[in-house]
């Protein structure tokens, strides 16, 4: 997905320089906010964002190959929040192999887009997502 913004009828069509009601939304009220205990997380990871210093923590708990219950903290900017939110919602209920193939570009298409400096911020989730799958494989 690009950031472009295509009106049907002709209005606007350019780069996204606000926040979505998506972004908002998950923003002020991200999902599966939390903690597990070492004992209920199969995959654990944390993943900063040197450029910024936002951090990502994310837990999952996987039965039968599948992500049964997905929790994060994050501290950073609306678009880390708001992102990493999104991201535990794509990825509940996912296999390891289908969460694998969550991109960024899936995660800012779900919340409609976000601003281009802000693209990066969707990496923080994919990473932890990515490094906390392979936690619970080894
Ligand atoms: Fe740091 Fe958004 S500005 S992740």
């Amino acid at each position: 997905m690009d950031s472009e913004r295509n009106d049907e009828d002709g209005g606007y069509s350019g780069p996204i320089l606000y926040y979505t009601d998506a972004v908002i939304d998950h923003f002020t009220n991200p999902r599966n906010v939390g903690e597990m205990a070492d004992d209920e997380a199969d995959g654990y990871a944390c993943i900063g964002d040197p450029g910024c210093g936002d951090e990502m923590k994310l837990w999952i708990a996987v039965r039968d190959e599948r992500i049964e219950r997905i929790a994060f903290k994050s501290y950073g900017c609306p678009g880390a929040i708001s992102t990493s939110s999104m991201l535990t919602v794509l990825a509940e209920g996912r296999t390891l192999d289908e969460a694998l193939a969550i991109t960024d570009d899936d995660v800012v298409g779900a919340l409609g887009g976000i601003p281009e400096n802000k693209q990066h911020c969707s990496l923080l989730g994919v990473k932890a997502l990515r490094a906390a799958v392979a936690s619970a494989r080894r």
